[in-house]
């Protein structure tokens, strides 16, 4: 892996308020940290082993002070508190959280098979694996709606893959409890990946959490599917034009089924998209889905930790 140095033409320095973590140190006494993983604008997240138990975790480091200047403070504490109940196979665990004058440590479960958007980069997907990765994507953003938690940026980044090839989703520093939900029922911040973002977002007007999701989990299957974006363009205003009206073609591959439930999917109206139950009942998404495992709460130890 090339020596990252630069993030958007700025030092990499600037990421993460100045401070650089080397390779080898030890946090806390607890873990030694490796190799960078990924960056993004606030985060930087890197290799690391627990050095009581040997095992691989990624610690995702952040900025305290960035995040103050960008008021993040309360969209951190969410997503610590989101991460910290969501307990699913499909979902990447918060092991622990640590901090200093300085900065945040997240301590996460480590996904071995990196991002599954890396995978994506060198081709596409049969559309029986494709038909997988959406199966375990939907099982896990079924379990985060019926607890009320709506990611709001799913896109091929945020889906890694674990040693197994499974599907794990990371990330929820963009993502909303229902108590945000306005009187209205709707959510009203605009955020996501302009192309993965849903029409009512685009049109500010308010919308349902739900619904948003679904729409991004139809553009990551038509990625898996296709190898290459939907809705695209140069252009910023001729991709969200495009993304309104909801016009798009299936490469020749694309089976008629599976064209069909897109079109269920990325229907530009709410009001009519297709909700998880009617995705799990269609015969192209229901081949093998019940072979997934579910969880459900009681499967799980649910303690509450003095950490963070
Ligand atoms: N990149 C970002 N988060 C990661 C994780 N939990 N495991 C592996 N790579 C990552």
């Amino acid at each position: 892996m090339p020596e990252i140095r630069e993030y958007n033409g700025k030092p990499l320095s600037y990421v993460t308020g100045g401070e650089e973590e080397e390779l080898g140190c030890k946090l806390f006494k607890k873990y030694e940290l490796g190799k960078l993983l990924g960056y993004g604008a606030f985060a930087k997240v890197y290799h690391a082993r627990d050095l009581r138990t040997g095992e691989s975790v990624a610690i995702k480091v952040m900025s305290k002070q960035r995040i103050l200047k960008k008021n993040l403070t309360a969209h951190i504490k969410r997503e610590i508190s989101i991460l910290r109940q969501l307990r699913h196979p499909h979902i990447v665990r918060l092991h622990e959280v640590m901090a200093t004058k300085t900065k945040i440590y997240f301590v996460l479960e480590f996904a071995k098979g990196g991002e599954l958007f890396g995978k994506i980069a060198k081709g596409r997907f049969s559309e029986n694996l494709s038909r997988k990765y959406f199966q375990q994507l939907i099982s896990a953003v079924e379990y985060c709606h019926s607890r009320g938690v709506f990611h709001r940026d799913l896109k091929p980044e945020n889906l890694l893959l674990d040693d197994d090839w499974e599907l794990k989703i990371t990330d929820f520093g963009l993502s909303a409890v229902s108590e945000q939900i306005q009187p209205d029922g709707l959510l009203h911040t605009l955020c996501g990946t302009p192309a993965y973002v849903a029409p009512e977002i685009l049109a500010k007007k308010g919308y349902d959490g739900a619904k948003v999701d679904i729409w991004s989990c139809g553009i990551i299957l038509y990625v898996l599917n296709a190898g290459y974006l939907p809705f695209n363009d140069p252009n910023l205003m001729v991709m969200y034009r495009k993304i309104c009206k909801g016009q798009f073609r299936c490469p020749k591959w694309t089976s008629p089924e599976l064209k069909r439930f897109l079109t269920r999917i990325l229907d530009p109206n709410p009001n009519t998209r297709i909700t998880i139950q009617e995705m799990i009942n269609d015969p192209w998404f229901r081949n093998g889905y019940e072979e997934i495992k579910y969880p459900t709460d009681n499967e799980f130890e649910f303690k509450n930790s003095s950490e963070g």
